[in-house]
């Protein structure tokens, strides 16, 4: 099947002078070899007359170790006639030729230096992938690593760990989470070669390969009776099984693991904790150098709704802030950004101020579940930088998310579509969150207008579609859900609006509006969520008048006439926002409008598609909400605009 190359797509540059390049290499690394490779591949697409010499040339271009850096970091330095780059390893050398060609795709041959040296250890992508070929939340087609069972290693396997590669992600977990259809079996012979074979094409792009495992799989592989944590017999099986595994599949990464969560097994069923749990499989896979990635998305989804104390908001932390310090050094806690689940707004997760002796890692979402699922444009970058700079007060300095993490995921937005991405726009979310991992002190302006700039060549498109993307989460925000209530969408498939759809079920996701005021009182005087943070924040969250306006709803329970610190009452700013986030959206659409001819027209035909789509759904947000919220309140707009009766 055909597909994009994205932002590694080239076009020959116009009007260059260089005809003959030498590239010297003397380390034989594998990384350094498929460096080299890359060098050659795009620099004889981007000026198809050059040929390759040894010796002297009209440019000549040097690679090498420089042992005494970070392994992944490099220098690159270029003047047009030469170039130099260091790596502190070949991963490092890679990266640095990935940063020279994107230099010479932006800039052209001139001057260029540019020194990068990762922010986090571990920069990750988790599919959701389905070993039968579907995708968990998946809005872009089909799994490319699956099909019938089987695992898929082919050309667009190997544009994907280019891809990674190229801007700086070094881990990918392939399957889904929730383990099923027969996933448990990816630990098993049946799997052992073709999981080497993706290793060794990982490993050449400095990925290593995670896989999602079972915590029950003691039973469902093994077929013994338990898988209690700690019982020797189970804990045999896994040392066991894990011996054999990791001699067989040299390199594995390590385990991502969902456990007691939604459904899934995990230690409670034998009144253990997440530490025995995790603990557990950490020991098994330690002389292997593996890592256990263990989710802190714990929470009780069997809830009642006319129960007003027990907040979901709260599970994570009360599960797990008394275990820090228990993990092994081997296990990474992956927490979700907020403390619900990836909704347009939340605040940031309590437990990356609360556990100063374990190893964190954030996890973040680029399938647009609840943000538009890849047709509506919601470009998440501005979003997840400001979650990384945010404060979690557990120290007076250096207490950013972004400084206590040692890792930072996301769950991937791919598929086998032609563009990867199913909007060619959410091409940018997948490109941002490398750059951002490897760098968190990059710009979203920079960093969208790099994607911009090596997608498009024409410089209007550059420009507008810069816009759209960075106004497009504001804008999603204001047409959807207000002041950070969150779960106003459709159940279970999450697209569209439908304000009462989470009210009285399970899932522990509710807005409690009634005539007189909305929002879930998570402050001091309602379950006490917001004591959960460090001083002064909590003190901040806690008190209706110090929480920030965009938190309001998820903090607190207000009457409709409440007074923002912007001046507006909250009824009046539900309507503005929806009034002006839908023409935002239009605007967005007549913008892209204005590229037609200028850009190739499989895209701009993509995006239209999705605009339509956007306006229509953004149209039904807006009524919705606002009538909904006329309805409940009985107070008019005051600009008197059309709100349905
Ligand atoms: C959300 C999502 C699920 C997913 C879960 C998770 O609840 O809707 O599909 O499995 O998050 O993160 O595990």
């Amino acid at each position: 099947m055909e597909f994009s190359q994205l932002w590694l797509g080239i076009k020959p540059l116009k009007g260059c002078s260089i005809k003959t390049i030498s590239i010297v290499c003397k380390e034989h690394v594998e990384q350094a070899c498929a460096a080299v490779w890359e060098l050659r591949n795009e620099l004889s697409e981007l000026l198809p007359e050059v040929s390759f010499v040894r010796g002297s040339a009209d440019l000549s271009i040097k690679l090498s170790i420089a042992p005494l850096t970070e392994p992944e970091s490099y220098t690159v330095t270029s003047n047009g006639t030469s170039a130099s780059v260091t790596g502190g390893s070949g991963v490092g050398i890679l990266y640095g030729v990935f940063a020279l060609l994107r230099g010479i795709r932006l800039y052209g041959f001139g001057e260029f230096e540019e020194c990068g040296s990762p922010t986090s250890p571990l920069r990750m992508l988790d599919h959701w992938d389905n070993i039968d070929g579907s995708i968990e939340r998946g809005y872009s087609g089909r799994s490319f690593f699956f099909k019938d069972g089987e695992l898929l290693i082919n050309e667009r396997t190997v544009t994907y760990a280019r891809l990674l590669a190229s801007v700086g992600i070094n881990a990918c977990a392939i399957n889904n989470v929730n383990v099923r259809f027969g996933a448990e079996m990816l630990i098993t012979e049946k799997y052992y070669t073709k999981l080497t074979s993706l290793i060794e094409l990982f490993g050449r792009y400095g990925i290593k390969l995670y896989i999602c495992v079972d915590f029950s799989a003691p039973i469902s592989v093994g077929g013994i009776a338990t898988a209690d944590p700690l019982d020797p017999a189970v804990q045999s099986w896994w040392s066991e099984h894990c011996a054999k595994l990791f001699s067989h599949v040299k390199g594995l990464g390590g385990f991502l693991v969902k456990a007691d969560s939604e459904g899934r097994p995990g230690p409670y069923a034998y009144g253990r904790d997440h530490a025995d749990g995790a603990n557990l499989l950490a020991k098994a896979i330690a002389p292997y150098g593996g890592k256990v990635i263990w989710r802190a998305f714990v929470y009780n989804c069997s809830q009642d709704w006319r129960d007003e104390k027990t907040d979901r908001a709260c599970s994570a932390y009360e599960t797990f802030k008394p275990l820090d310090g228990r993990f092994e050094p081997n296990v990474i806690l992956q927490v979700k950004n907020g403390p619900m689940d990836f909704q347009v707004r939340e605040p940031v997760h309590p437990l990356f101020g609360a556990m100063p002796k374990t190893n964190l890692m954030a996890e973040l979402q680029l399938t647009q579940e609840y943000t538009g699922q890849q047709k509506h444009v919601c470009c998440l970058i501005p979003m997840f930088r400001s979650f990384l700079d945010s404060r979690t007060c557990c120290d007076a300095e250096n207490d950013s998310v972004g400084d206590v993490i040692c890792g930072i995921s996301a769950v991937s937005n791919t598929g086998d579509d032609f563009c990867w991405t199913g909007s060619e726009l959410a091409a940018a979310n997948l490109y941002g969150f490398g750059r951002l991992a490897f760098d968190r002190f990059l710009t979203a302006e920079k960093i969208i207008a790099e994607w911009c700039a090596l997608t498009f060549e024409d410089e209007l498109a550059r420009r507008v579609t810069a816009e759209i993307l960075l106004g497009s989460h504001k804008a999603y925000e204001a047409y959807t859900v207000p002041l950070g209530l969150g779960w106003m969408c459709k159940p279970n498939h999450h697209y569209g609006p439908d304000p009462w759809g989470y009210e009285f079920d399970r899932w522990g996701t509710y807005n409690r509006a009634d005539r007189n005021a909305v929002g879930v009182d998570r402050s001091h005087s309602g379950t006490g969520y917001a004591a959960l943070y460090n001083p002064p924040l909590a003190e901040v969250y806690d008190s209706v008048n110090s929480c920030p306006d965009e938190l309001l709803l998820f903090f607190h329970r207000v009457p409709y006439d409440h007074r923002l610190h912007s001046g507006k009452t909250v009824i009046q700013h539900i309507y503005d926002a929806h009034f002006e986030g839908y023409e935002q959206a239009e605007h967005f659409a007549e913008l892209w409008k204005t590229l037609e001819g200028r850009i190739d027209e499989r895209t701009f035909r993509n995006g239209c598609e999705r605009f339509t789509e956007q306006l229509r759904c953004a149209r039904e947000w807006r009524d919705i909400v606002n009538t909904f919220f006329h309805r409940l309140s009985g107070i008019d707009d005051e600009k008197g605009r059309t709100i349905y009766p």
